[in-house]
């Protein structure tokens, strides 16, 4: 009698690998917080990247695109294969050096970068960030200790002038205005459909509030560090992200190692 074995043409490895697509993650108290961070992140990607098909890595920052792109140069941070900006209001193609343009004329409709500045303004209580830390589609603010109820007061009387904006506060400080259409989660849910990745196989990582839209990202898995700010532990409650018990780039690994394991190790 014949027998026929059946066996497997991938090692599990590889397999499990096939989980995890696409890979968002934020760059400040996330993968980075120095050159040890850099290398230990740097190290275990660059590992990922041998593997038969390595999935896409995604910088996904509240920093301007010229400040985030000096940082990688500048680090052993591996580049990424998209670098998202400005938290979520720009896509960048590092390969192409270009911008994805298409996004920001997603994100102009119903949007008025003056409107927002002139109502923020007239309010007296937040101060401007830098010019370094504005953009056509992102207007930031410092607030230390803001109240939520005024904050909700201000996107209202933003709406009556006309304009949908959404606002993010995050390490208990920054405040930044965004039109509806932005943010980190809803710019990786874009690029993953422009690039053909399901939600299903988007990994994301972060620390502080701005994250919070990533993980809200229908489908996708999360990865929260230790170090990760209470108000982002909350915000995130129910889709359980996992939760490492490691800070920063260490944490970030051992969620990945999780991740990739079909979720069945910490
Ligand atoms: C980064 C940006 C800043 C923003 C903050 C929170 O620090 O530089 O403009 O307010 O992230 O999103
Ligand atoms: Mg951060």
């Amino acid at each position: 009698e014949d027998v026929t074995v059946f066996s497997a043409t991938r090692t599990p490895t590889d397999a499990f690998s096939s989980c995890m697509r696409l890979f968002s993650t934020d760059i400040d108290g996330t993968i980075y917080d120095g050159p040890e961070s850099a290398d230990l992140f740097a190290d275990f990607w660059t590992s990922l990247r041998e593997r038969e098909s390595p999935p896409l890595l995604v910088y996904n920052t509240g920093r301007e695109l010229d400040d985030a792109l000096s940082l990688i140069e500048t680090t052993t941070l591996p580049v990424p294969d998209y670098l998202i900006c400005g938290v979520g209001t720009v896509i960048f193609h590092p390969e192409k050096q270009s911008r994805l343009e298409a996004w920001n004329e997603h994100l102009a409709r119903e949007w008025d970068f003056d409107i927002v500045w002139g109502t923020v303004i007239e309010q007296q209580k937040a101060r401007p960030q830098p010019a370094s830390c504005q953009n056509p589609h992102k207007c930031s603010w410092f607030w230390e200790d803001a109240d939520t109820e005024e904050i909700r007061e201000l996107v209202d009387l933003i709406a009556d002038r006309g304009v949908r904006a959404q606002a993010i506060y995050s390490s208990n400080r920054d405040l930044d205005f965004l039109p509806v259409r932005a943010n980190k989660g809803n710019a990786v849910s874009w690029l993953g459909r422009e690039v053909g990745v399901a939600a299903e196989e988007i990994v994301v990582a972060g620390d502080s509030g701005n994250d919070s839209s990533m993980y809200a990202v229908e489908g996708a898995r999360g990865v929260l560090v230790s170090n990760a700010e209470a108000a982002l532990v909350e915000a995130t409650r129910k889709v359980s992200p996992f939760r490492a018990s490691q800070p920063c780039a260490a944490g970030v690994i051992q969620g990945l190692k999780h991740h990739l394991n079909g979720g069945d190790t910490g």
